[in-house]
């Protein structure tokens, strides 16, 4: 298959098994910056299931970045109890007020302008940059870089192994819909490319996939001895 079918293959997948997450928009419609970055701060140490009902209880008490901004920074942290890493609320907190008092209001739209503000790192910045403003960017977790090393059968070792993963990652993102195919890897990380028993079986990927190819999947990603 050359490169160039996997963005296809990735999408056309995501279409038929999306899970549908809160945060996520319907098909086909504008995603909500303020959703996307409030649920990917929430998910960088915590489970797809944790965040849940978290995520509705904040979007419930301040609709908008600019609600967030106006809150106390106790009132933010008391409705965080529970999630763990207070500095993520801290952060989130003082994110929502740089973007009401710096951006009136707008989050950055590139991931170099997302990066600069709090609690958002190179894996969030991608993140919100590709879901929530469709630039072309992948970003990249565990989940992610099982995917791709096993996908490319990767030697090096992680974490020497992370630029050429992240190159890699990005030639699975289609040029259109970037934000669905950072998704569709993270669904098929989480739910088909497990690191155990992996469901090759209903991966869509699964006959360009050189570990498969091999029958040593959970061999990916390699890493440095401890
Ligand atoms: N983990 C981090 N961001 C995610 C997202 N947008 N969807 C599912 N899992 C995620």
């Amino acid at each position: 298959v050359p490169d160039s079918a996997y963005p296809r293959l990735l999408l056309a997948w995501y279409d038929r098994h999306r899970r549908a997450l809160p945060w996520r928009a319907l098909p086909g419609q504008a995603a909500d910056p303020y959703r996307v970055w409030l649920s990917e701060i929430m998910l960088q140490q915590t489970t797809v299931k944790a965040v849940g009902p978290y995520f509705e209880k904040f979007l419930a008490r301040w609709p908008s970045v600019a609600a967030l901004g106006r809150a106390s920074q106790d009132d933010v942290l008391r409705m965080w109890a529970g999630l763990g890493y207070y500095s993520r609320a801290r952060n989130l907190f003082a994110c929502a007020v740089a973007v009401s008092r710096d951006h009136g209001g707008a989050f950055p739209d590139t991931e170099v302008g997302l990066r600069a503000l709090p609690g958002i790192g190179p894996y969030t910045a991608a993140a919100i940059a590709a879901i929530a403003f469709g630039r072309h960017c992948m970003p990249v977790d565990g989940n992610i870089e099982r995917v791709v090393s096993r996908l490319f059968a990767t030697e090096d070792a992680l974490p020497q192994a992370k630029p050429k993963i992240s190159q890699l990652a990005l030639t699975l993102a289609g040029e259109a819909r970037a934000g669905d195919s950072a998704q569709a890897l993270m669904d098929l990380g989480a739910t088909i490319c497990t690191p155990k028993k992996p469901a090759c079986a209903l991966c869509p990927l699964n006959e360009d996939c050189a570990a498969r190819a091999r029958g040593d999947q959970e061999t990916f990603p390699r890493k440095a001895p401890k």
